[in-house]
């Protein structure tokens, strides 16, 4: 097994290379005068199995070529199986067509991807179950829930009369439940709008419960930090007591720097998208170098 990934991804790769024993394969990546890419793998790949890890986060139509690009690539330097590890894959947010005249962008983002040489999906929390229908190829569905488990095990003191987990919304009930279950904890509603012309949010019910309380938060994403920032504001205002929030991916850095400015307590994401320079002392960033290694070994 041989692991390719794009000029992004290159420090998610070598955990993993370091995880499995797999390596590495050099991969030039310039770019021609007018600013496409150009690619060369610079090992045959010829009868081997391959992986392409490549989080198509910022500079996200980058990343995308770079994945339709390596892809190609790998499958014309020989590799006889291609396993394309998309830890965040773009456009998933836009799951469906919210207004009339709308694209359905994560769909046609999939058709793309399976029109590659690539012979099955490996995602990572997806943003709803409809990306997976969209799928024709092979595709699996990995999840960050058992290393938040693992993060809330060995560093929070929980019990079920102090500690709550917060569903922010209808999509992040299943979510939220599914951690709840895991760590024995009730699980309470909120009921959040999104203005979809201004993006702006208002939550509309607060439960009563959670005063003094600390709550465990869960959610796929954050973007502007919007969700989580007035979340948190509505909780604190509401009278609960610690904000512990969880997140797979952060696709841009001012939403982070938005949730960390914001009277969140602590915010753990994971490595699934990397920033340069992250560091702050209410941020905490998991590794998911061991659920990808899992998977291929
Ligand atoms: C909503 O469905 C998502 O799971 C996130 O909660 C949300 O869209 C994050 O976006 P933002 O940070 O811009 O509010």
């Amino acid at each position: 097994m041989k692991i390719l990934a794009g000029s992004h991804n290159g420090y998610l790769a070598q955990k993993v290379s370091q995880k499995t024993g797999f390596s590495v394969i050099p991969i030039s990546i310039s770019r021609f005068p007018n600013g496409e890419y150009k690619i060369q793998i610079k090992e045959s790949l010829s009868g081997q199995k391959c992986i392409i890890i490549n989080s198509m986060s910022h500079p996200t139509h980058d990343n995308i070529m770079q994945m339709f690009l390596l892809a190609d690539a790998a499958k014309r330097s020989g590799a006889k199986k291609i396993t394309a590890i998309v830890p965040w894959l773009a456009y998933s947010p836009q799951d469906k067509v919210f207004r009339q005249g709308e694209p359905l962008s994560s769909k046609v983002l999939v058709s793309l991807l399976e029109s590659l040489p690539i012979n099955n999906f490996i995602l990572l929390d997806v943003h709803s179950s409809l990306i997976l229908d969209y799928f024709q190829k092979p595709v699996k569905e990995i999840s960050a829930l058992p290393l938040f488990q693992e993060y809330i095990n060995q560093n929070l003191t929980i019990n079920s009369v102090d500690w709550y987990v917060v569903a922010l919304d209808k999509g992040s009930i299943k979510r939220s439940s599914r951690l709840a279950k895991l760590l024995k904890l009730e699980i309470k509603n909120f009921n959040k709008k999104r203005d979809q012309e201004t993006g702006e949010i208002t939550y509309t019910r607060f439960p009563e419960e959670l005063q003094n309380k600390n709550v465990i938060i869960v959610d796929d994403y954050t973007s502007t930090g919007g969700t989580l920032v007035q979340a948190v504001e509505h909780l604190k205002g509401n009278g609960a007591r610690e904000c512990v929030c969880f997140l797979t991916y952060c696709v841009s850095r001012e939403g982070l720097d938005a949730v960390l400015k914001s009277r969140i307590n602590q915010l753990i994401i994971t490595n699934s998208i990397t920033y340069p320079d992250l560091k702050h002392d209410k941020l905490t960033i998991l590794d998911i170098s061991s659920l990808i290694a899992q998977e291929i070994l």
